[in-house]
């Protein structure tokens, strides 16, 4: 944002940080411009008062922007009046009350800034040295409105609000009549911040006029300091004291149903649960141990009782077949697959160190290898009518659903496309077995699809229907998540539709030993790592390097069951003498039976979702004497 007409103030380009369909908090810092007049939240104008303008952008409706705007009590001379570094003390103390990107990063933003936004992005001149002056001046003046608050906290008295009852807070439901939520004993009026609400403002409306707490507890990553601090600028009023009791029932957490965990895992969110096997204990082994393997969860894990469990398989011309769990086993042969199973977001946090992306911050553990037991969907296809010739012309598609749904009941779901589905040598499978147990409950108990070689977001857990449709899942995992773009694509210009769904993954390998910083003893060093290919591609080749990709060497591959059959992993080695005191740059990268290689640095493969991260895999070590 620029300078504009008639304002005065100081504002600058910030995006509120809030929480996307995966519950991941995303923002990012100065906008490159800096210094901007701005408007206050009704677009009114506040003279002599800095503001941030937020925007606030949904990734589930990408073409949908909204913006506000949320004044910051900063009294700053007009902008003329000031040299930029002032300006720059002035935004960092601004920012500093409303908790936004932290201050190193904003010092650095800043120093930019400082030295003249307009200086070509490579020119550095006395950066460093400003960017250190204002980290300095930016904790001097953190503390120094924090001191100012304090003192203006002591001289205001608290402000007296209205007390309403529940009964009054439910009249509140729509625009019109004012959008009123309770959290607590307090009463909010987020009328304003519907529109604005990240995860959509549909979601928001299902708490209009009641508690919170339920759907704070369901999207976790509400329970968040600054959610609360955020929520506080629309207080209205108090609930009537013989009000305040919570609603029977209304906090129960969703996820308190979910099952006990592996302390091993190293969790990445606890509320939907993810989590990774750490590095170390993932290539101990070729099959994962299921206590081990990787979780992705996008909600609760459902609580299924088998006796009464039903699959629904439909397809065209009303054709249908509902299935129990004993069915499913009886009737048709159990087929078995080892087969590698990987998210999409493995590696993402390689790639948000190039540039912030949104999602979990996968290490390099959200991979991990089973041997699968379950129907052939394309039996179970077969039995129902549903083979490649038996519907119309075109690509045809599976369209799964799963048990877990959100607060407003809408289910996980993704689709394969028919001919996958159907075709023999996919063997796509209705998985009841995970390593010869039944499946556990975070991997889809009682019955999930797996889908060899394809993106681990298609094989979908707890599963409740299977459809053969003309079009793809309309799920927001299909249409509108998982798919990749050009690095240039940011969220503002991103279009959903122009991308395909993510099926078959991009060749893959990482070092899972030793670990990033380590200190290794001087002789024998014996690095280890996983390599994998989507689509059935046997990896065929590691190649691995001790110097940063000067120089390489072969590693060995590990044995593997099922040779000429790719869906699973291969676990690799590499022994080789290193000399105390050398500082090692390790590097892997796979080779697949398609002689696909993998892509030497991050940058170039850089997407705003993070996926589909699969660069060379750098681990720097020092050798000790
Ligand atoms: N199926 C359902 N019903 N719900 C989910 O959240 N997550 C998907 C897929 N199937 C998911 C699901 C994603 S993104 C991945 S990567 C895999 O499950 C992970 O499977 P796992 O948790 O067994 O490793």
């Amino acid at each position: 944002m620029g300078l504009g007409a008639g304002r005065t103030g100081i504002g600058m380009g910030l995006r509120t940080w809030g929480p996307g369909p995966n519950w991941g908090w995303r923002g990012t810092q100065l906008g490159p411009t800096g210094l901007g007049v701005s408007r206050d939240r009704t677009g009114a104008g506040r003279a002599g008062l800095g503001c941030v303008a937020a925007e606030v952008r949904d990734c589930r409706f990408p073409r949908q922007r909204h913006r506000g705007r949320v004044p910051i009590p900063v009294p700053v001379p007009a902008p003329a009046a000031l040299s930029r570094p002032a300006a720059a003390m002035l935004l960092l103390r601004a920012v500093a009350g409303r908790r936004l990107p932290p201050l190193m990063q904003l010092s650095r933003d800043c120093s930019r800034l400082a030295a003249g936004s307009a200086a070509p992005r490579g020119h550095r001149g006395a950066a460093p040295v400003l960017a250190a002056l204002l980290g300095l001046g930016a904790v001097l003046a953190y503390g120094e409105r924090r001191r100012r608050i304090a003192q203006a906290a002591r001289a205001t008295p608290a402000p007296q609000y209205p007390r309403y009852t529940r009964a009054e807070v439910a009249q509140h439901r729509t625009p019109s009549d004012r959008v009123w939520v309770t959290y607590g004993t307090e009463v909010f009026d987020v009328t304003d911040f519907v529109e604005l609400h990240p995860g959509g403002p549909d979601k928001i409306l299902l708490a209009a006029g009641g508690a919170l707490e339920p759907f704070w507890a369901l999207y976790a990553v509400h329970s968040q300091p600054h959610v609360l601090e955020l929520l506080r600028d629309y207080k209205v009023g108090e609930l009537s004291p013989e009000d305040t009791a919570p609603p029977a029932g209304d906090t129960k957490d969703p996820f308190s149903g979910d099952p006990p965990r592996h302390p091993a895992l190293r969790v990445n969110s606890l509320k939907p649960f993810n989590a990774e096997p750490p590095p170390e204990l993932l290539t101990q082994s070729f099959l994962t141990p299921n206590e081990l393997f990787f979780t992705r969860n996008h909600l609760p894990v459902p609580a299924v009782e088998p006796g009464s469990y039903r699959l629904r398989v439909e397809g065209p011309g009303g054709r249908a077949l509902s299935l129990s769990l004993a069915e499913l086993r009886q009737r048709f042969p159990k087929h078995e697959v080892t087969a590698t199973l990987q998210c999409a977001g493995n590696r993402r946090s390689e790639m948000s160190r190039v540039r912030p992306v949104k999602g979990l911050a996968w290490d390099i553990g959200a991979i991990s290898t089973a041997r699968w037991g379950g129907a052939r969907l394309r039996d179970v296809l077969l039995a129902a009518g549903f083979g490649d010739e038996t519907v119309g012309d075109g690509e045809w598609h599976v369209c799964f659903e799963g048990l877990d749904a959100d607060a407003s009941g809408t289910p996980y779901g993704a689709s394969i496309p028919l001919k996958r589905a159907v075709s023999a040598e996919a063997e796509v499978l209705l998985a009841y077995e995970m390593n010869g147990q039944e499946l556990p409950r975070d991997h889809g108990f009682p019955v999930r699809v797996l889908v060899p070689g394809v993106v681990g977001a298609r094989s979908v857990k707890w599963l409740r229907s299977v459809v053969v449709s003309p079009s793809e899942s309309p799920s927001h995992w299909q249409q509108n998540d998982y798919k990749g773009f050009c690095p240039s694509v940011d969220w503002d210009s991103v279009d959903f539709r122009s991308a395909p769904a993510i099926q078959e993954l991009p060749v893959q390998s990482a070092i899972t030993e030793p670990r990033p910083g380590a200190a290794v003893p001087a002789g024998e060093l014996t690095v280890k790592g996983y390599a994998w290919s989507g689509g059935g591609r046997e990896v065929v080749r590691v190649d691995v390097s001790l110097d940063g990709g000067r120089t390489w060497r072969v590693a060995e591959l590990g044995p593997r069951p099922e040779r000429g059959q790719g869906w699973a992993w291969a676990l690799w080695e590499l022994r080789a003498a290193v000399p105390a005191g050398a500082r090692l740059d390790i590097v892997c990268k796979a080779v697949d039976s398609s002689y696909n290689v993998q892509p030497d640095t991050v940058a170039p493969i850089w997407n705003l979702r993070g996926v589909l991260s699969n660069a060379w895999h750098r681990v720097p070590v020092t050798v000790t004497r």
